[in-house]
């Protein structure tokens, strides 16, 4: 069997790295990964290759940034003459990114079936371009694989058939459980001059924060008075280059409890979630890996796709609110052994580590019947 799996951004590189192992050690299956070039730093991109002893791409399509529609149109033209020459049996496609999205549509158009790994996400905020690149790429998917209940369910609302459902967990989960150990041993807080548990760890790169300089202000404005924490603060090259147009990044420089620094690799970051008292953030990923290494989290939006972790009471929607984010953070540190006591509880709605394994199975189980 010919599985094609399109990635181009780090959080997909994370949450494919157990299923490409997986699938690279099957003797049934033959898998290329296309590199769709949108993330191409080292350190978006590279890095992850690396730590997480992936192999090379077959290809990379070298996109690039650029506005949405130029980067959707150019995976898809470049994506189409890798496809129509490759015929794969399945193009597999992780997340919510324009990689996931311009990935599922070529493969559609071609009718070469579809697998998306995280299906069935939902914020209801049809103002990322995220839920757009969700909601798309599901509904033209062939097989749908689900991290939690919630999400098998926003799917089964929108009239997708429950046939092409497979609730396998999160690979995201997966891919924790086998880094974690590693990840222990990485000297991240020696290096950054920290303690354990005394500092918040604080990313932000949504483009309705980071492109908003009165979003990206406010949020500013509020690690700045939170000055008895350390605030770690690794900033997407996205969030580096607002910080600079809006006169913040000298600002915060200045400012002794900050450490501003480059984007990080996967183990570190694994590393300062773990022993962060706190994690500060607008990703989706960063939500659920704080939940499952017990860290509190504060999100930086009005909405969330993991509505499981408020439920859960691990994770508080603060938006951009500068008053919002101080109080929640000051109400953590204050309830800090209640919350850390009901998150040592918690049971945990993304099942329990072996998604990639599932996912692989259904994919070579499936017999390709018309949607
Ligand atoms: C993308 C995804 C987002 C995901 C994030 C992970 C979309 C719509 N967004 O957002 O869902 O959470 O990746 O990081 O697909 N840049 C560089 N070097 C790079 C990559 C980007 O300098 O290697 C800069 C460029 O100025 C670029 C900007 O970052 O214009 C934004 O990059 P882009 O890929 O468009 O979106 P992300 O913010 O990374």
């Amino acid at each position: 069997m010919r599985l094609t799996l399109v990635l181009g951004t780090r959080p997909q590189i994370i949450k494919s790295a157990p299923f490409i192992h997986l699938a690279s050690n099957d003797g049934e299956i033959r898998l290329e990964i296309i590199h769709t070039g949108q993330h191409y730093n080292y350190e978006m991109t590279k890095v992850f290759f690396e730590e997480l002893n992936l192999p090379e791409p077959t290809a990379n399509l070298n996109v690039g940034s650029g506005t949405h529609a130029q980067q959707t149109a150019k995976i898809m033209l470049r994506l189409e003459k890798h496809l129509q020459k490759q015929k794969p049996d399945f193009l597999i496609v992780p997340g919510d990114t324009n990689s996931t999205l311009a990935g599922a549509l070529t493969a559609t158009k071609l009718h070469i079936p579809v697998a998306h790994i995280e299906a069935g996400a939902r914020s209801y905020d049809m103002k990322m371009p995220e839920e757009i690149n969700r909601c798309l790429t599901d509904h033209c998917s062939t097989l749908l694989f689900t991290p939690t209940e919630n999400c098998t369910k926003n799917l089964l609302k929108e009239g997708i058939s429950k046939a092409k459902i497979r609730q396998t967990g999160d690979t995201m989960y997966d891919v924790l459980l086998q880094q974690l150990p590693k990840a222990e041993k990485i000297p991240i807080l020696e290096q950054l001059g920290i303690e354990p548990k005394t500092y918040a760890l604080l990313t932000a790169h949504r483009s309705e924060n980071v492109d908003n300089l009165e979003n990206l202000k406010n949020i500013v404005e509020a690690v700045i008075r939170l000055n008895s924490l350390t605030i770690v603060f690794p900033a997407h090259p996205r969030t580096q280059k607002q910080l600079r147009k809006a006169r913040l990044y000298s600002k915060i420089l200045k400012q002794k409890h900050i450490k501003l620094i480059k984007p990080l690799g996967y183990l570190e970051t694994l590393k300062l979630m773990k022993n962060a008292k706190l994690v500060l953030t607008d990703s989706g990923g960063m939500q659920k890996e704080a939940f499952w290494l017990k860290t509190p989290c504060i999100t930086l939006r009005e909405t969330t796709e993991w509505p499981e972790t408020v439920r859960l009471g691990a994770n508080r929607l603060t938006g951009t609110d500068t008053q919002k984010i101080i109080e929640n953070t000051a109400e953590i540190s204050a309830k800090e052994m209640e919350i850390n006591e009901k998150l040592k509880n918690s049971p945990n709605p993304f099942w329990n580590g072996n998604a990639s394994q599932k996912i692989l199975e259904a994919i070579k189980s499936f017999q390709n019947k018309p949607n």
